[in-house]
This record gives structure tokens, sequence and C-alpha cells, in this order.
């Protein structure tokens, strides 16, 4: 079967002049139906891949090289036509303002109207039907629909975002940091709805966060990106007891103890590098415990191995299986 979303050597600079090299050559597939959770510290590149993959970039963004195909349609080449429609059915995006996205001046049953009419949906009652399944969805009551984004507190306006995002049942979610306006339990409650759902409404997801415990609980697959690069990739299952990269590793050990969860925890070391000029290096190396001299002279592959992409010189090394591809 083919992937959902294929991206291929994506790279993202920040302006023309002097750029920020924000994003460079990630390769990523998501199958329909998987939920793939993105981390990473701030300034990695979630943000600025995730609205490149939904071709949301906006100056000083810019593509400069890489492919992405979603549904089978060129992601790159695809009129602002079509764009606007597939942006709807075929994907939906959820910001991490996702509760500003709201028009300030519609109640929230007119903005459900609104979306579902644009795209060939009729008929007030099925339109009525549908919004309340999927408020339902994120816990949110049919009365407010005829309320204004004012009337609403930031989480609830946070939870009518998500749920305007699966009205149309997009193929694939985007979701940035959607949840960080909430409380951890109205968080987790929501997650754990979308997760249920997709059983019966499958779609696929990127999630992007800066919470790795949470993703490993959710998602199925776990990338983790570091100063633009993806570093590592696995299952989420097999992670947390294996991380092969040391920076996977360093986030790892900075999870809060569950035995101690208001105990301090461990921070990473020094901070990440600038990206106006890139080494041919390991990105992470000036932070690695574990760095060695070869580390610093040569910028190691993303390496496919059995059951883990990884993007390490020394680590590689220990993986116990055979080396498939390489790019
Ligand atoms: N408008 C901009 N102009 C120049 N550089 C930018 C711009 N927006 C982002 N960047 C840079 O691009 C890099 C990636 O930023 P991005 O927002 O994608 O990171 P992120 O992983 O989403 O971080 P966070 O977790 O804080 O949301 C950072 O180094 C950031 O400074
Ligand atoms: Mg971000």
């Amino acid at each position: 079967m083919n992937p959902l979303v294929t991206v291929e050597n994506l790279s993202i600079d920040y302006g023309r002049q002097n750029p920020v090299h924000a994003v460079r050559n990630v390769s990523l597939t998501i199958q329909e139906d998987e939920f793939v959770g993105l981390v990473g510290e701030s300034g990695c590149g979630k943000s600025t891949l995730g609205f490149a993959i939904a071709r949301l970039e906006r100056p000083p963004a810019q593509i400069v090289s890489g492919r992405i195909q979603i549904a089978g349609q060129d992601w790159m080449t695809l009129s602002p036509e079509k764009m606007r429609q597939a942006r709807w059915d075929t994907l939906a995006v959820v910001l991490q303002s996702g509760m500003n996205a709201l028009n300030p001046i519609m109640t929230i049953g007119a903005q459900f109207h609104d979306v579902m009419e644009q795209h060939g949906k009729t008929g007030r009652a099925a339109i009525e039907q549908r919004a309340v399944e999927v408020l339902d969805m994120v816990q949110i009551r049919p009365e407010v629909l005829r309320r204004y984004p004012h009337e609403l507190s930031g989480g609830m306006k946070q939870r009518i975002a998500i749920a305007l995002s699966l009205v149309l049942n997009p193929k694939l979610v985007i979701m940035d940091e959607p949840t960080t306006a909430l409380d951890m339990v109205v968080q987790r409650q929501i997650l754990e709805n979308l997760k249920a759902l997709r059983r019966q409404q499958p779609f696929a997801m990127l999630f992007i966060s800066h919470d790795l415990g949470l993703v490993l609980e959710l998602a199925d697959e776990v990338v983790v990106m570091y100063a633009g690069e993806i570093v590592e990739r696995q299952r989420s299952r097999t992670m947390l007891d294996q991380a092969w990269h040391p920076y996977t590793q360093a986030l790892i050990r900075s999870l809060p103890d569950p035995e101690n969860p208001k105990g301090s925890y461990a921070g990473i070391p020094g901070s990440p590098p600038d990206l106006h000029t890139i080494p041919n290096a390991c990105m992470y190396a000036p932070r690695c415990p574990l760095v060695q001299e070869a580390c610093k002279s040569s910028l190691p592959p993303l390496e496919s191995l059995a059951d883990v992409d990884l993007r390490c010189l020394v680590m590689q090394e220990e993986v116990p299986h055979v080396v498939k591809t390489s790019t």
C-alpha cells in the first residue's frame, strides 16, 4: 500500500539573504490511519515542517527543495484552487493558536455551516447533526453552536477548532501543539477521544508536540527532530525502552519521573545550534556525551535500520540489525 503522505528530501529556509536553514533534507512517510508524533526542542523546525506539508508556508519561509505527495497528488504543483479544496477534504490543520482561527463575528454554528457549505455539503439539519457529532468528540455541548467565540474560554475555542478540522472527514490531520492551552486532564481526554474516534473513522495524524511522554503514550510512531533534521524514528512501543539517538535518550531522561512527578528532572545541557551556517558534522555533536572525532567531520545520514531510522554514526553500530538503505 502506498503511504498517504510521502515527503522526500524537503528543505525549508527562512529568508534569502543569510537564510536560516530551518528544515533540511527531511524524508517522512505517513500511512493511512497512522498516528505519527513529531517531537523535539523549541526551534527544531516542527512547525515549519508541519506548515510546509500543508503548503501553508508563508514568506520568509520557502521550500528550497524536496517533494510532497499526499493521497496520490503532487502537493508541490497543485493549483491554488485545488489546494484550497484539498486543504479541508484531504488534510486539515489545527495550529498552535487554533483558537484564533475562529471568526470573531460569526457564531460557532455559522462557522460549521460555512465550512461545510463551501465544500458541497447541504441541508441545515444534516450540517447541524455533523457539527454536533464532532463537537461531541471533543466534549463540547451543542449549545455552543449559538455562541460567539468571545463568549467561550480559550480551552473551549481550541477544542472547537479541533472539531471544525474534523468535520469534513480529512484523510490527514496535522495538529501543532493543539492542546497546550488546555489543562493536562482535558488535553489527555481529547487525545484519547481522537484516538478512539480514529478506530471508527480512520484518519492519519501528524501530531506536533513538546511532550514526548504524551506522544510515546498515544502515537504509533515517533519522529524526533533536532536542529532541522530527523534524527530518529521508531515505533512508540519500543522507543521508551530503547531509544538509539543520544538526543532521544536525553529527551527520555528529561521526562518527569512518574514516581515523583513534581521532582526536579534533568534538562539537556547546552543549547541547539545556530541554523544560519550548517557544519559538515553531526548537529548534535557539541552537546553529545558520546561524540567521537568522526562526528565532527561528516554529517551522518539517516540510516533506515530494521526497527529504527537513525542519524548517528556511533549508535548505528550498536543497532543489532542489518542495514537496509540510507538516505
Ligand atoms: N519568520 C521567521 N524568520 C526567521 N526564522 C524563523 C522564522 N520562523 C521560525 N524561524 C526559525 O526556524 C527554526 C524553526 O522554527 P519552528 O517554529 O519551526 O520550530 P518549532 O520546533 O516549531 O519550535 P516550537 O516548539 O517552539 O514551536 C527556528 O530556528 C526559528 O528561529
Ligand atoms: Mg512550533
